[in-house]
């Protein structure tokens, strides 16, 4: 991975000041402490994960696909969002075995269509939550039970598996009741932290990915980013980074950009990791994923030349996993330029030429560039970024492992239905 950070408002010396050296070795330590309560279990997860419930998935992953064609996984927020950014980065939209996502929403119609979908394939169903008691969640299931029940009769929970906390919640004590097959959410590790848990293993093992290179991956980045050098710790210095164009540029808007649909769902999980880390106490950048080209026919016009509010981190992936040339363009074509040139070639003009102009307009950019989407790159990025992002809280002064904001919305949901029962 390289991390590109030349900006003419941000020094190098600013990044590599004194200043910021001694917060982060504070932060370090406690980001390192083998206590987790403050929700850091995810930080040496990759060198000390539970091998015995990593084996377990990998046997339950290879059952589940040899006795059916789809997975139906139940789930929310950070019980969601890494699931399908590695299911959309590293599998093709067409493979044997299905991956289908629910429980994210109350729109029956939406449900309605996935089990249509469903109802003439042999399916199993994940269900995920950390708490067990999202409302989104349990609604679902209550669904989810009925469908299974008409398909499997008697059967039917042993199509189930349950991924939650180890010993507390609604849907521990059911499974514990039902003898539903279960995995766990490790303590202290908040759903967008727990990607590199059963939370985002079962479906990967699942949709064919390898698991293990994903943790290779996870591995070597714990081993980069756990140095407390800034000087040697890109994660620390892209942190210092977000830092300074948050409070000494005062930029309200990131954008996560990227030229590759692959990463639009990661680009996803970015923005909850990133916004429901900072965003407290009035504090953090507002973040919003973007993909192009489509994305600069909709909002280019905005960073070109709309109120300077924005940063764009971009990231780039440096060989494509497929590629093909322009053919035979008619003489009178606007685009006859073109003949000959591989859409890969197209796509890195664009992406050079964005990033430019983008520069130009005043807008400061970060690159992140990795090789080749792949098993190993999908672990390492997510460990980078989760580095990143705790940090990043930690220096804007909150806690980046918790999320008050979440609950108002459901304290009133819950009074309305109460009422109106
Ligand atoms: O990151 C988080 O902690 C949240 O987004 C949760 O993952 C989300 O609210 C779903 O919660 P749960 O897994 O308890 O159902």
């Amino acid at each position: 991975m390289k991390l590109n950070l030349e900006n003419k408002n941000i020094k190098e010396n600013e990044i590599f000041s004194k200043d910021y050296q001694k917060k982060i070795t504070e932060i370090t330590k406690k980001l390192h402490n083998p206590d987790h309560s403050e929700g850091t279990t995810w930080v040496d997860w990759p060198v000390n994960y539970d091998q015995k419930e990593f084996a377990k998935i990998q046997k339950l992953a290879k059952h589940i696909t040899q006795t059916a064609s789809a997975l139906l996984v139940v789930g929310i927020g950070g019980s969601y969002l890494g699931a399908k950014a590695g299911i959309d980065m590293l599998t093709q939209k067409n493979s044997r075995f299905e991956i289908v996502f629910a429980g994210i929403n109350f729109d029956y119609s939406d449900l309605a269509q996935k089990l249509d979908q469903l109802k003439s394939k042999d399916i199993y169903v994940n269900v995920v939550s950390k708490s067990g008691t999202t409302v989104e969640i349990l609604s679902t299931l209550n669904i989810v039970e009925r469908f299974l029940k008409n398909k499997y009769k008697n059967e039917y929970k042993s199509r189930m598996i349950i991924t939650t906390d180890k010993n507390n919640g609604y849907l521990r004590q059911k499974a514990n009741k039902e003898g539903i097959e279960t995995l766990c959410v490790p303590d202290f590790m908040g759903g967008r932290y727990s990607v590199l848990s059963a939370v985002g293993m079962l479906p990967f093992a699942c949709a064919g990915i390898n698991i293990k290179r994903i943790m290779d991956g996870a591995v070597d980045a714990f081993h980069e980013f756990s140095n407390e050098q800034v000087q040697n710790n890109l994660a620390y210095q892209y942190a210092i980074y977000r830092n300074l164009v948050y409070k000494k540029l005062g930029k309200k808007i990131e954008l996560f950009s990227s030229f590759s649909s692959k990463l639009t769902s990661f680009e996803l999980w970015l923005q909850q990791l990133f916004a429901e880390s900072e965003g407290k106490d009035e504090k953090g950048m507002f973040i919003t994923p973007l993909t192009f080209s489509t994305d600069l026919h909709s909002v280019g016009q905005f960073i070109q030349q709309g109120s300077p509010i924005v940063a764009e981190t971009f990231l780039t992936v440096k060989t494509p996993e497929k590629d093909t040339q322009l053919t035979n363009i008619a003489l009178d074509s606007p685009i006859k330029f073109l003949d000959g040139k591989s859409m890969s070639e197209i796509n890195l003009a664009a992406q050079t030429g964005t990033i430019r102009a983008h520069r130009e307009a005043g807008v400061p950019i970060a690159i992140i560039e990795i090789d080749e989407i792949s098993d190993y790159n999908f672990g390492y990025l997510v460990y980078f970024f989760e580095i990143a992002c705790g940090t990043s809280g930690y220096l804007l002064g909150v806690n980046p492992f918790n999320q008050p904001g979440v609950e108002q919305y459901k304290s009133y949901m819950k009074e309305l239905l109460k009422t109106n029962s």
